[in-house]
């Protein structure tokens, strides 16, 4: 165990901890809580998330921006490298150091290019994608997730994490789907918030990305998003909201993309209004990557730090031109400060500046290995299971066929944008190999050839314009040796799905089909050996209808980390009981997405979100579209009962927190982790509303044949919706139904209560 774990546990006081038990209410409160070992959320109570203490530092601040010379305060306000700024050496000001991103900590790259670094220190663990980490629908892996990264960021002594990645799944084609969480702002902002808290307690800052509505890759550098403002407010800004108002996240990161005609990175309504005056942001705005158009408006207009590439350093828009611009009286000196001190400011904060004790860290350590093994266990999703395929049973079983490149295919790289050099990456074959018994023979076949119509052009996608294309016709000395080893043994497990080429930042994918013909592939193994499953390697929803027809057991994992491999290895061999559940939802085809069904994506300059709040299962269950998995799915080994909802009044006030208890009983033959979901709906509301909507969540442990007392509490206000004329949010009076269940679709109870 690191340090900084031994660090966290003592209470710093009783207030402190009502507080903080309170961010996490909705989840921690159950009166037993079985939902993972009891140390783990104590150390989740224990822990404050850390305000700013302004004024500790202001003294300090004052006469440090006393001293600088215009020239020393505009170096900080740029890159001086790819992934640093500039530091003032003489006054005891350190460069202000970053890295990517969400699968981990990115490793080295040059101070001037994208090249690498060379280093041989800077491999990391490898820690599942961000979809993964939704899917475990477990707040205390997010949190987990990031106290573990921010010891890894710290062990390489940078100071911010440019993570977590928070935008809203709108398109299931969305390049970056794995990078994000979810389609549902509730799950987003639950697990977004003990993510950065966990992070940002290793004396690190999170850098939220990327605000806002920033939905596609498609024209990112040029698309102007319009929605109206009540979608704006419950759709997309939640999840950022709560990481700083709950999460006291420290730096935010702007986006590429327009949003109501202004760039973001120079959207006063966005960075000043919303961020600054309304959420009371006090951290840094960075911009995304070469995503600044402008000097003196993005300065006033909130931008605090350019970051990017590929010119000059001194090019940038906040470099030689803002020094020209300052001399020439278009910007203040106190702007200048303004923006400046605020960097200091997040400095001291984390310790990077003052001679303050900070967290070493550690890296690629064992311990942090067992955190991405624990979060990949409960990622992956059980889509199917019929006639016990699962867990596989190996009474004799001699021989198992092993088919895909996706058994073999690594992930921690990969595709444009940031991924993490490692040393290790358990494929799914070798998680096989390390768990089945020896005297199983497996029988591997490549079966598909990873292939792009046209290396330079199709592997990447035209840059933020086409995802890529894929070549999907199967070599044919491929199929026969796929048959011949499906043939040869007793079962088959097909990997398909994709990888980080064929999903990736700065290009959506085409369609949702299932690329290098592996449809086909999976259709022909199963005509020689009807004992085949099949096990998605992915990020983003694909068409999987037809195959999960077909066969009898259907398994979703993900860019699933370092440990992946030996995760889904237990989960088939039933040492692990699946407990993942889909962020969002599997539409039965493209057209029955919102996005796509309202003709709204991708655009070109303009993009208008027509479906308003209606986003993911908002849309599904609002126009009764079946969609092939819902959102909130997933199977388990074991079977789970709900009885005895009830709540504690039947009438409430608006500022009331709603008690919903009820008994979750293990059924089944196999101790397990349920998610239990709470919606909410509102049939008597005035204004448009979704028929559900996502507002508890608890995932719960019940050993089999037990029942456990579920208790998720429900602040009345997160029945609110936004009100656009009043400019608030408001809880309707009224009657709501809220209702248990465990997928979006699998409602298991119903209780009505009053709003006064
Ligand atoms: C991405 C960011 C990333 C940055 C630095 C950009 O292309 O959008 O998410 O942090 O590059 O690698």
């Amino acid at each position: 165990m690191s340090d900084k774990n031994n660090k966290l546990i003592p209470m710093k006081n009783k207030t402190i901890f009502l507080m903080t038990a309170f961010i996490f209410i909705a989840v921690c409160s159950c009166k037993k809580d079985t939902s993972s070992s009891n140390t783990e959320t104590e150390l989740i109570q224990a822990h404050q998330a850390k305000e700013f203490d302004s004024s500790k530092f202001d003294v300090k601040i004052d006469s440090l921006v006393a001293q600088l010379t215009l020239e020393e305060k505009i170096g900080m306000l740029h890159g001086n490298s790819m992934f640093s700024t500039g530091g003032v050496k003489r006054l005891g000001i350190p460069e202000l150091k970053m890295a990517d991103g969400p699968l981990g900590v990115r490793e080295e790259i040059s101070r001037d290019s994208w090249a690498t670094a060379g280093w041989d220190n800077d491999f990391a663990t490898y820690y599942p994608a961000s979809g993964a980490l939704a899917a475990t629908w477990n707040t205390e892996m997010a949190y987990t997730f990031g106290n573990s990264v921010g010891q890894e960021l710290r062990a390489r002594d940078k100071d911010m994490l440019l993570s977590p990645a928070i935008n809203i799944v709108r398109t299931p084609l969305g390049g970056r789907t794995y990078e994000y969480m979810t389609e549902d702002p509730f799950l987003n902002k639950k697990i977004a918030v003990p993510l950065v808290v966990g992070l940002q307690d290793n004396d690190v800052m999170a850098c939220v990305k990327h605000f806002a509505a920033n939905n596609q890759e498609t024209n990112r550098d040029i698309y102007d998003v319009q929605m109206d403002e009540r979608t704006l407010r419950e759709i997309y800004l939640p999840a950022f909201k709560a990481t700083v108002t709950e999460a006291h996240a420290y730096a935010i990161m702007g986006a590429y993309n327009k949003f109501r005609g202004e760039y973001l990175c120079e959207n006063d309504y966005m960075l000043n209004k919303v961020l600054r005056d309304e959420w009371g942001f006090k951290g840094v705005v960075v911009s995304d990557w070469a995503a600044v158009h402008s000097t003196v408006k993005s300065l006033e207009n909130g931008l605090d730090i350019e970051m990017g590439t590929p010119k000059p350093f001194n090019e940038f828009f906040l470099a030689d031109k803002l020094i020209l611009a300052a001399k020439e009286g278009e910007i203040s000196e106190t702007e200048i400060d303004t923006h400046v001190k605020r960097i200091l400011r997040v400095l001291f904060q984390v310790k990077a500046m003052g001679g303050q004790d900070r967290v070493k860290g550690s890296i690629a350590t064992e311990a942090h290995y067992q955190d991405a093994y624990k979060i990949a266990a409960e990622a992956i999703v059980l889509l199917k299971n019929d006639n016990n395929a699962l867990p596989l049973q190996l009474d004799g079983v001699k021989s198992i066929a092993v088919i895909g490149n996706n058994a073999t295919k690594k992930n921690a790289l990969g595709g444009f944008g940031a991924g993490v050099k490692t040393k290790r990456e358990v494929t799914p074959l070798e998680g096989l190999k390390n768990r089945l018994p020896e005297s199983i023979k497996i029988n591997y076949a490549e079966g598909y050839l990873e292939r792009y119509d046209d290396k330079k052009k199709g592997k990447l996608g035209d840059i933020t314009l086409n995802g890529p294309l894929t070549i999907d016709q199967l070599d044919p000395a491929k199929l026969q040796e796929a048959i011949e080893a499906a043939k040869n043994s007793d079962m088959a497990i097909v990997f398909a799905g994709s990888n980080r080429d064929y999903e990736t930042e700065a290009s959506d994918r085409r369609n949702l089909k299932l690329p290098f013909g592996q449809e086909e592939l999976i259709k022909r193994v199963l005509e020689v050996n009807p004992r085949t499953i099949v096990v998605i390697i992915a990020g983003a929803p694909f068409d999987i209808q037809d195959i999960g027809k077909k066969t009898d057991a259907l398994v979703w994992s993900w860019f699933n980390g370092s440990e992946g491999g030996n995760a889904l290895a237990d989960v088939l061999l039933g040492t692990v009981n699946p407990s993942g559940k889909l962020p969002w939802t599997m539409p039965k085809k493209l057209e029955d997405s919102p996005a796509h069904a309202t003709h709204s994506f991708p655009g070109d300059e303009s993009v208008t979100y027509s479906e308003g709040i209606l986003v993911g299962y908002r849309w599904f269950d609002t126009k009764n579209i079946e969609p092939l998995y819902p959102f909130g799915y997933g199977l388990s080994y074991t079977n789970f009962e709900f009885s005895d909802l009830k709540t504690d009044k039947e009438a409430y006030n608006a500022t009331d927190v709603i008690e919903v208890t009820f008994t979750l009983k293990n059924s089944g033959a196999m101790d397990g982790k349920e998610v239990t979901q709470l919606y909410i709906s509102d049939p008597e509301s005035h204004v448009e509303k979704a028929a559900q909507e996502l507002k508890g969540f608890k995932k719960v442990f019940v050993k089999s044949g037990a029942s456990e007392n579920v208790t998720i509490l429900l602040p009345a206000k997160e029945l609110a919706y936004y009100n656009e004329v009043n400019k608030e949010w408001l809880v309707e009076p009224g009657t709501y139904n809220i209702k248990i269940g465990n997928s979006s679709r699998a409602i298991k109870a119903e209780v009505s209560i009053t709003i006064n």
